[in-house]
This record gives C-alpha cells, sequence and structure tokens, in this order.
C-alpha cells in the first residue's frame, strides 16, 4: 500500500500486536510451517486483521484474503492449518480486537 494513502488513519504495526503475534506463531508452529520464518510476519499481519474482518472464514475465504503472502519453503497447507485452528481457538468471544 501506497504511504500517503494511510495519511489521516491509524497505522498498527507487527509491533503495536506483541501479544496476538506470540500466541499466533504458536499455532504455525504446531504445524511445522515455521521454516524460515521469513514469511510469517506477513501471516501474521494478515491473520489477525482477517479475524478482525471475518471472524469465522471458510477455508476459501482464508486462502483469498492471504492470497498476497507468499512463502519459498512451504506448500501453505500447514499454514492453513496453523490459521485455521487459530481462528477456531478465538471463536466463542476470545478474539482480540474484535
Ligand atoms: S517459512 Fe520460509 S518463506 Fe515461509
Amino acid at each position: 500500500m501506497l504511504a500517503a494513502r494511510a495519511a489521516g488513519h491509524a497505522v498498527q504495526t507487527l509491533e503495536g500486536l506483541q501479544e496476538e503475534a506470540a500466541d499466533f506463531v504458536g499455532f504455525i508452529a504446531d504445524q511445522g510451517a515455521d521454516q524460515c520464518g521469513f514469511c510469517n510476519p506477513g501471516f501474521v499481519m494478515n491473520t489477525i486483521a482477517l479475524l478482525r474482518e471475518n471472524p469465522d472464514p471458510t477455508d476459501d475465504e482464508i486462502r483469498a484474503f492471504l492470497a498476497g503472502n507468499l512463502c519459498r519453503c512451504t506448500g501453505y497447507e500447514g499454514q492453513l492449518r496453523g490459521i485455521r485452528s487459530y481462528l477456531d481457538s478465538r471463536k466463542g468471544g476470545a478474539a482480540h480486537g474484535a
């Protein structure tokens, strides 16, 4: 996103989401989807945004939302399982910032 388009809006970075990020990466690691870790910050930010926009997405909606997150190490199935587990764990009002 062009930075100028954020003018007048609040910008939240990964540093501002440390508690949620630490929780999320545990779900990714549990699925063995954390290899070099280069792609993790993008998955963290976009998964938390997805949770806030659509707390109960289908797997196809998860894939569509995260289509811009590139991972050179995996086939995305581990990330999908981890993201699904993370989102499922947030059902029932436990979601942060939702
Ligand atoms: S784990 Fe290496 S790029 Fe995704």
